[in-house]
C-alpha cells in the first residue's frame, strides 16, 4: 500500500494514513507530511493484514493533521475519499443530531457515519453504501471498509477517477492505474456513477441504476500509466475529464470549505498592492483576462492583463506597488519568463501562477501561486487553464477578504460557489451528446465566431484558440456587443456563432446581439444554462449545461468550450495531441 501511495503522492502528499482488519478490526495508523512520515509509523507500530485502505492526502477541508488524515472512521467502518462531498454540513448536522460524534473537521467522515447508520438500521454492505451514495452531492471517489466483513472492499465513483485492478486471487482499487501498478496490469476503468464491492475473487460492478455494469479490462503498463491515455481516446480527451479533480485540488489550495474562508496567502501582502500586471500567453494569457474581473470588482485593484510577447518589448510604465503575476503551465514560456525577469530587476513584486512547480518562473518569482492540474501532455492547454482561473478567481477572493472588500458572509458564499465548479464540470461532461453533434456540423465551416460578454469574452477568444489549434478551422472570439462594429460583416449562413450565455447579469444583452445575428441568417449555437430563455424570434440551437452561480461560470463553460474543439478535431481527423507546428513549451521568443 505504501508503494502504491507513493504512486499518488503527486495528487497531494501533506499527510496520509492506512487502514487494515486486522483478526477482524480496524487498525489504522496515519501521520501528517508526507509518505515517508507514515512509513515511519509503521516501521514503528507495524500492520499485518492482507485488507487494507490507503490515502495520501491534499488537505481540503480542515487542516493537515492526523486527525483530519485519512482513512476516517466511525463505528466499524473505515473510508478514504478523494473530491467534495458538498452537502457534508446538513449531514454533520443531522449525524450529530443524531448523537454521532466526530473526531475530525473534513467532509469525508460523514461518509463512514452515514454508513455505520445504515450498518446500524440492519443493511447489507452495498446496500447500506448505495443509500448512503444517493444522499451525497458533489464529486467524489470512496473506497470503504468495514469490520466484520474481511472480504470486501466497497468503491465508487463519480467525478473523480476509480479503478479496478484484477490479480489472480486478489483485486485491487485504485485512483489511477498508476497506483495499482505494482501489483497488477489488468485494469477496468469505472465510469460515472458506478459502485463496485471487490472480493478476493473479483468484482461486483454495478452502473448508478443498481444494475450489474461490465467494464471492460484493459491492460496498462505500470511504469507508462502516469502518462498514457488509459480509458481515453487521446490525451487532451483525458486532460478535458481530470478537470473535476485539477480543479478542486487547486482550489484546495487556496480555500478551506469547513471554515467557509480563503487561506492567508502570506507571499505577498494583498493589502498593500495597488495594481496587478498580468503577463502570460495563448490560454494562459485569457485565463488572465478572466482574473481581471474578479481581481476589480472584488478586491478593487485596478488590473492589466498583457501577452507577454508585447509586454517585454514596450519598456511598460509600472507604477510603484504593482505586483506583476506570470501565469503559466509550463513556467518555461520564454516571453512569459523574460517579463517576469525584467519586472522582478525593476523592483516589482512578483509571483508566478505555474503548474510546473519547480519550474523556471517557480524559482524566478517572489511567490510561488500553484495551480495543481498534474501533468498535461496535450499541446492544447486545458485542465491547466481551468486550474490557473480557479488558483486566480481564489486568489481574487483573497485579495477582497484581505482588503475588507468581502464581507464574511460573502466570503463563505463564494467559497462553497467554488467548491461546487468540480460536480458541475462532472456534470457538464457528462451530457455531451449534444456537443458532439454541434461539432459533426462544425468541421464542414472554414470560419467560426465565438462570442461571451463578461468573462464570457475571454473565455470565447480561448473557444477560438483551441478551435483553430487542433482543428485548424478558422475561429474568432469577440466581445458580443462589439460584433455590430464590424466583425458581423463575417455572418452568414456558412458561418456557425457560438454564443457562451450563462445567466448572469449580462445574459440579456447576450441574448440581443445573437437576435442581430440571427436576423442576419447566422446559425447560432447558443451554450446556456438549463431553464435559460432562448433570445425572443431568434432560431437559436442551444446547448443547455447545468445552471451555476456566474462566479464559478468561466470553470464550467470551459468544458463546452473545450469539448467542442476536440470533437471537432476528431471528426476532421487531425493530430489531437500534436497539431501541426506547436510545441508544449515555447522557450523561444
Ligand atoms: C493553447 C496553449 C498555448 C499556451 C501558451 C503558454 O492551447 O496551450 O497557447 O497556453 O503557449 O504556455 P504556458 O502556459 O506554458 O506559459
Amino acid at each position: 500500500m505504501i508503494d502504491s501511495l507513493k504512486r499518488l503522492e503527486y495528487r497531494g502528499y501533506d499527510s496520509a494514513g492506512v487502514a487494515a482488519l486486522v483478526d477482524g478490526r480496524i487498525e489504522r495508523r496515519r501521520a501528517k507530511g508526507k509518505i515517508r512520515e507514515l512509513e515511519a509509523v509503521l516501521a514503528d507500530q507495524p500492520l499485518t493484514s492482507v485488507v487494507g485502505i490507503g490515502h495520501t492526502r491534499w488537505a481540503t477541508h480542515g487542516p493537515p493533521t492526523e486527525p483530519n488524515a485519512h482513512p476516517h472512521k466511525a463505528g466499524r467502518v473505515a473510508v478514504v475519499h478523494n473530491g467534495i462531498i458538498e452537502n457534508f454540513a446538513e449531514l454533520k448536522a443531522e449525524l450529530e443530531a443524531a448523537g454521532r460524534v466526530f473526531e475530525s473537521q473534513t467532509d469525508t467522515e460523514v461518509v463512514a457515519h452515514l454508513i455505520d447508520a445504515r450498518l446500524d438500521a440492519g443493511d447489507e454492505p452495498m446496500t447500506a453504501f448505495k443509500t448512503v451514495l444517493d444522499r451525497l452531492s458533489g464529486a467524489y471517489a470512496l473506497g470503504v471498509l468495514i469490520e466484520g466483513h474481511d472480504d470486501l472492499i466497497l468503491g465508487a465513483r463519480k467525478g473523480s477517477p476509480l479503478v479496478v485492478g484484477w490479480g489472480d486471487g486478489e483485486m485491487y482499487l485504485g485512483s489511477d492505474a498508476l497506483a495499482v501498478g505494482p501489483f497488477t496490469q489488468q485494469i477496468s476503468y469505472l465510469e460515472e456513477g458506478d459502485y463496485v464491492a471487490l472480493t478476493r475473487d473479483g468484482a461486483d460492478i454495478r452502473d448508478n441504476q443498481g444494475r450489474k455494469a461490465n467494464r471492460p479490462v484493459v491492460v496498462v503498463s505500470a511504469s507508462a500509466a502516469m502518462v498514457e491515455k488509459g480509458e481515453y481516446r487521446h490525451f487532451m480527451e483525458k486532460e478535458i475529464h481530470e478537470q473535476p479533480d485539477s480543479v478542486q485540488h487547486t482550489l484546495s489550495a487556496y480555500l478551506d470549505l469547513v471554515a467557509q474562508k480563503v487561506k492567508p496567502q502570506d507571499a505577498i501582502d494583498l493589502t498593500k498592492v495597488s495594481r496587478i500586471q498580468i503577463v502570460a500567453c495563448g490560454t494562459a494569457f485569457y485565463a488572465g483576462e478572466i482574473a481581471r474581473y474578479a481581481f476589480e470588482r472584488l478586491a478593487g485593484v485596478p488590473c492589466d492583463v498583457e501577452i507577454a510577447s508585447e509586454f517585454r518589448y514596450r519598456s511598460p510604465a509600472l507604477t510603484p506597488g504593482t505586483l506583476v503575476v506570470a501565469v503559466s503551465q509550463s513556467g518555461e514560456t520564454a516571453d512569459t519568463l523574460a517579463s517576469l525577469t525584467w519586472c522582478k530587476a525593476q523592483g516589482f513584486d512578483t509571483a508566478a501562477v505555474v503548474n510546473v512547480h519547480t519550474s523556471s518562473m517557480a524559482r524566478e518569482a517572489a511567490a510561488m501561486w500553484p495551480t495543481w492540474a498534474g501533468p498535461e501532455i496535450g499541446v492544447a492547454s486545458t485542465k491547466a487553464f481551468t486550474a490557473q482561473v480557479a488558483a486566480l478567481l481564489s486568489l481574487a477572493l483573497a485579495a477582497g477578504v484581505a482588503r475588507g472588500r468581502v464581507a464574511p458572509d460573502e466570503e463563505a458564499r463564494l467559497v462553497k460557489a467554488l467548491f461546487e465548479a468540480p460536480r458541475l464540470i462532472a456534470e457538464t461532461l457528462q451530457a455531451d451528446d449534444d456537443l458532439k453533434a454541434v461539432a459533426h456540423d462544425l468541421s464542414k465551416a472554414s470560419d467560426v465566431l465565438f462570442l461571451g460578454r463578461g468573462v464570457m469574452y475571454p473565455l470565447a477568444m480561448e473557444g477560438a484558440l483551441k478551435l483553430k489549434e487542433i482543428s485548424y478551422i478558422h475561429a474568432e472570439g469577440y466581445a458580443a456587443g462589439e460584433l455590430k462594429h464590424g466583425p458581423i460583416a463575417l455572418v452568414d449562413e456558412e458561418t456557425p456563432v457560438i454564443a457562451l450565455a450563462p445567466m448572469d447579469e449580462v445574459f440579456e444583452k447576450t441574448a440581443s446581439n445573437l437576435q442581430e445575428v440571427a436576423a442576419r441568417g447566422g446559425p447560432v449555437v447558443m451554450i446556456t444554462a438549463k431553464g435559460a430563455p432562448s433570445p425572443h424570434g431568434a432560431a437559436v440551437r442551444r446547448v443547455e449545461i447545468p445552471a451555476c452561480d456566474p462566479f464559478i461560470a468561466p470553470l464550467v463553460y470551459a468544458v463546452p468550450v473545450q469539448l467542442l474543439a476536440y470533437y471537432t478535431a476528431v471528426e476532421k481527423g487531425t493530430d489531437v495531441d500534436q497539431p501541426r507546428n506547436l510545441a508544449k513549451s515555447v522557450t523561444v521568443e
